[in-house]
């Protein structure tokens, strides 16, 4: 392990994991669930989420990252040798890949928006049109799969960079016009006539509409925002070197991640109320409604709302790569550290193996939407299973490991840096107990409540 990389500074670290963690879980998933879920009372519930079991999940992979420095296989069969930890470690490789490939699907409609967008091709004159397009565009052969390689071969070159000249450098470049991006958008969009009812819905919560499975639902989607239970968050922080402070970046990440989804919220939501659109339209909202609004709303004429639209599409697909580069690094550090293959031969391998399923996620939207996997198109099982289990089964896991099964010491003194960082160690007592009682408790239990319901 003597030449491995490490990411070169705090700000590289936070964004890098704040890259993974950002995307289109905060984007296109994140409206559509608030809007499924009553609004403002449920973004609370994930706010609470967040804070109590999903960032000492995050802080959990950290430790194990950076206390190992290697992949997630390596990092567990050191930890833990001898012992069925590894398939942990194996589980960790194998749900990224999952979901990079039908990801990477949705990354590519991205890419095929922002054509469209540049294309001047959103009218406003026929709701109908700009609707069936995503329609008529996602169950189509050729158009998706040519966005889905595009998406999937600028991630493979990124990766191909290396950590420090690829990673690190794309993160720190693009993370912060994300920011400024979405702002834009929001301001443009809370400004947009009739738009206040939007940001009522999304800041005056009504506890009444929550439903018993909007806990599950919250827990769902702060573990998907946040990368979690996946093994992405344990191979950022093996690139962390030791006298970082991995409590301040793993909140970090965590804050910008919920910043990043809120303001994505302001973005969407008073667009969709401004142009009388049901806050529940489902997963359609920002490929099928979105580019409507855009085109609808041009207070300041066409090439202002073409302009919005173009910024918008660049956003997401900007955010969708951050995050797919290291879903492929988890896989692609395995085959380099545990295999001897070389980084050229392993992003080639993991390349292709995600194109060929992301291929048949994209076709289950047309010509393979009657193949069925326990009733589910193949692109609805691929996020099922990653979503609502492995995730969650990852998430608990590494919980557990580092509550019980890892020395108190060794978690101290990763936490602490060997006690030097005071703060940190004034606050271990109350952080171990999350990992060790409260994480691992409420997520097993929201995780069986959602199965009996
Ligand atoms: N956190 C990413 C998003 O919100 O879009 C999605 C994601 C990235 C999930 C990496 C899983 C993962 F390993």
């Amino acid at each position: 392990m003597t030449n491995r990389e490490n990411f070169g500074s705090r700000a590289a670290v936070i964004m890098a994991m704040a890259g993974s963690a950002i995307g289109l879980g905060n984007i296109w998933r994140f409206p559509f669930i608030v809007g499924e879920y009553g609004g403002a009372a449920f973004i609370l519930v994930y706010i609470v989420c967040c804070f109590l079991l999903s960032l000492p999940i995050l802080l959990s992979e950290s430790i194990i990252g950076r206390r190992t420095h290697q992949n997630t296989f390596g990092a567990m069969s050191t930890l833990a040798p001898g012992t069925h930890w590894k398939w942990l470690g194996l589980l960790t490789i194998v749900s990224p890949l999952i979901i990079l490939s039908y990801y990477s699907v949705v990354g590519g409609w991205s890419f095929a928006y922002l054509i469209k967008a540049c294309a001047l091709q959103f009218k406003p004159e026929n709701v109908e049109e700009v609707t069936g397009m995503f329609a008529a565009f996602s169950s189509s052969v050729w158009g998706p799969l040519a966005c889905l390689l595009v998406f999937l071969g600028l991630t493979a070159l990124i990766i191909f960079s290396g950590v420090k000249k690829g990673i690190e450098k794309f993160s720190k470049i693009s993370m912060p016009v994300l920011f400024v991006l979405i702002v834009v958008i929001a301001v443009y969009s809370v400004t947009l006539p009739g738009a206040m009812d939007g940001v009522r819905y999304l800041v005056k919560p009504d506890f009444s509409k929550l439903s018993s499975d909007a806990f599950s639902a919250a827990l769902g989607q702060s573990f998907f925002s946040l990368s979690l239970g996946v093994g992405t968050m344990l191979i950022y922080s093996s690139y962390v070197s030791k006298d970082e402070n991995i409590l301040v970046s793993g909140t970090g990440t965590a804050l910008f991640d919920m910043l990043f989804a809120i303001l994505a919220g302001f973005a969407v939501m008073p667009a969709v109320f401004a142009a009388g659109i049901a806050p529940s339209s489902g997963p359609g909202l920002v490929f099928e409604t979105l580019p409507y609004i855009f085109a609808k709303m041009g207070a300041g004429g066409q090439f202002l709302s073409a302009a919005v639209a173009i910024l918008f599409f660049l956003t997401i697909l900007v955010a969708a790569l951050t995050s797919s580069i290291s879903m492929m690094e988890v896989g692609v550090a395995y085959m380099v550290e545990e295999k001897g293959v070389s980084r050229t031969k392993a992003t080639a391998g993991i390349f292709f193996l995600t194109l060929v399923l992301g291929i048949l996620c994209s076709l289950s939207f047309g010509t393979l939407s009657g193949v069925k996997l326990l009733g589910n198109t193949i692109f609805n099982f691929c996020d099922r299973l990653c979503s609502n289990w492995l995730m969650t089964l990852g998430a608990l896991m590494f919980s557990i490991f580092v509550g019980w099964k890892m020395d108190k010491a060794a978690v101290r003194d990763e936490l602490t840096n060997g006690g030097t960082l005071k703060a940190n160690s004034r606050m271990f007592p109350f952080i171990y107990f999350l990992i060790k009682y409260i994480a691992p408790l409420t997520i097993a239990a929201i995780f069986i409540s959602g199965l009996l319901a």
